[in-house]
């Protein structure tokens, strides 16, 4: 058909939600494969998680936290911003030390409470966060959001 350019219309992005989400699906399964791994592999999976968890908590805390931050008007809307943020500086605490210890044991160890510390987040952000954000912000705003961090997302990935 003379009208269907396939490649040249831009795909639409998806709303700033479930963009976060695609991201976080990407992340519980890389460390679920990570427990398990050694050697070159656990280093691939380990380089492969921590860009993306780079990049997702970024976006997250340059655009999506900003605004919902702005749009909550509760109390309790509010402490969610500032329990993620302090749960993103655990997790870079925590980063750099993946590779520390003797024994398989204790990478394996590493793996685990990383794997809890970062599902727990992304649990809290899907059951208490993003459903508040739905409430306080619009869906325009939602979606524009989303358009902002898929852009940001490729640049720091370029
Ligand atoms: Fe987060
Ligand atoms: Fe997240």
């Amino acid at each position: 058909m003379a009208s269907k350019k396939a490649g040249t219309k831009k795909k639409a992005a998806p709303d700033a939600i479930a963009l976060l989400k695609q991201d976080h699906e990407k992340v519980r399964t890389l460390l679920g494969q990570l427990e398990n791994a050694t050697g070159p592999r656990r280093q691939k999976l380990l380089g492969q998680i921590e860009t993306e968890l780079k990049v997702h908590t970024t976006i997250e805390e340059e655009i999506f936290y900003p605004a919902y931050h702005q749009a909550a008007r509760k109390k309790e809307d509010k402490k969610l911003f500032f329990e993620a943020i302090q749960e993103h500086h655990v997790v870079d605490l925590v980063m750099p030390e993946m590779n520390d210890g003797a024994s398989p044991e204790e990478l394996k160890a590493r793996a685990k409470v990383l794997k809890d510390l970062v599902e727990h987040h992304a649990d809290e952000e899907e059951k208490e966060m993003f459903p508040r954000a739905r409430k306080v912000m619009e869906r325009d705003e939602l979606r524009s959001l989303g358009e902002m961090m898929l852009r940001r997302k490729e640049d720091l990935m370029a």
